[in-house]
C-alpha cells in the first residue's frame, strides 16, 4: 500500500483527482469505480475543472458506482444516482449511458443480479475510488461475520444511518437498506484509491490499515490487495 499524507482536504482532493486523471490519460476507456459521500466531492470538483480546462476527456470512460439506497429513484435528491449526476456526470463529457448505479427501485434480486451482469460485461474495474465509513465500511459493506462477495442488499448499521442523516431532513428518512457492490468485486479492481480525511477518521484508518484483517472492519481486507493507494490529510494520517 502506498500512503500519501496531504496537508489538508483540499490537497488530498487535488492528489486524488490527479491520480484519477492520470488513469484516464493512460487508458481513455477506463472503467472507474466511483463513490459518493462527502469525501470525494473535492476530487470530483477538480476533475470537472480539468475537463473545463481542456485537460481531460471522459468521452470513453465508463463508471460503476458502489452503492444506492434501496427504494430511492434516480430523481430523489438523496439518492446516489442523483448525487453522481449533479456532482460529476452533468458537468463533464461522459456519456450518461456509460455510467452505472444500482437501481434502488428494483427488488434486491433483480437490482443486484443486473448490476453484477453489468460489471461482468464491462470487464471489471480499472480504478476503484473509495471513501471510508466510521465503522470501517467500504461501499455499504457493513461490519459482518464474513466478507461479502457480489452485489447484495444490506441492512444499514445504526452508525451509518446516523452518519448519513446529515444529507436528509431527519434520521427517520434515511433508508434502512441499500444495495452495494460486494467486497470481492471491489477487491477485483486493478487499482484502489481510498480517501480518508479529518480527525474523525483517524481511529478507523489505524484499525483498517494497521490492525488485524477481519470482516468486522471491512476495509481491513484492502491490506490484501496489491495496488492500494491511501490518500489522506494530516488530521487523519498525521
Ligand atoms: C458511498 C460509500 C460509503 C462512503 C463512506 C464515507 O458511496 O460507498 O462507503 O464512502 O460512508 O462517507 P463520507 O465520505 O461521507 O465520510
Amino acid at each position: 500500500m502506498r500512503v500519501y499524507c496531504a496537508k489538508n482536504y483540499e490537497e488530498a482532493s487535488t492528489l486524488a483527482a490527479d491520480l484519477i486523471a492520470a488513469q484516464i490519460l493512460l487508458k481513455p476507456d477506463s472503467v472507474l469505480g466511483l463513490a459518493t459521500g462527502s469525501t470525494p466531492i473535492g476530487a470530483y470538483q477538480r476533475l470537472i475543472a480539468k475537463y473545463e480546462a481542456g485537460e481531460l476527456d471522459l468521452s470513453q470512460v465508463k463508471t460503476m458506482n458502489l452503492d444506492e439506497y434501496r427504494g430511492l429513484d434516480s430523481e430523489n435528491p438523496n439518492g446516489y444516482r442523483y448525487f453522481m449526476n449533479h456532482q460529476l456526470f452533468d458537468h463533464v463529457n461522459i456519456k450518461i449511458e456509460n455510467t452505472n448505479v444500482p437501481d434502488g427501485k428494483k427488488d434486491p434480486a433483480q437490482a443486484c443480479g443486473e448490476y453484477d451482469a453489468i460489471l461482468e460485461r464491462i470487464g471489471g474495474i480499472d480504478l476503484q475510488l473509495l471513501g471510508l465509513g466510521h465503522n470501517g465500511h467500504i461501499g455499504f459493506n457493513e461490519p459482518a461475520e464474513e466478507f461479502s462477495k457480489t452485489t447484495h442488499c444490506v441492512d444499514l448499521s445504526e452508525s451509518t444511518i446516523e452518519a448519513n442523516a446529515r444529507f436528509f431532513d431527519s434520521e427517520d428518512q434515511v433508508p434502512r437498506q441499500a444495495y452495494t457492490m460486494g467486497i470481492q468485486s471491489i477487491m477485483q479492481a486493478k487499482m484502489i484509491l481510498i480517501m480518508a480525511c479529518g480527525a474523525d477518521k483517524k481511529e478507523i484508518v489505524k484499525k483498517a490499515f494497521w490492525g488485524p484483517i477481519c470482516p468486522q472492519v471491512p476495509a481491513s481486507v484492502l491490506q490484501l490487495h496489491n495496488n492500494v493507494i491511501l490518500v489522506g490529510d494530516e488530521a487523519c494520517l498525521g
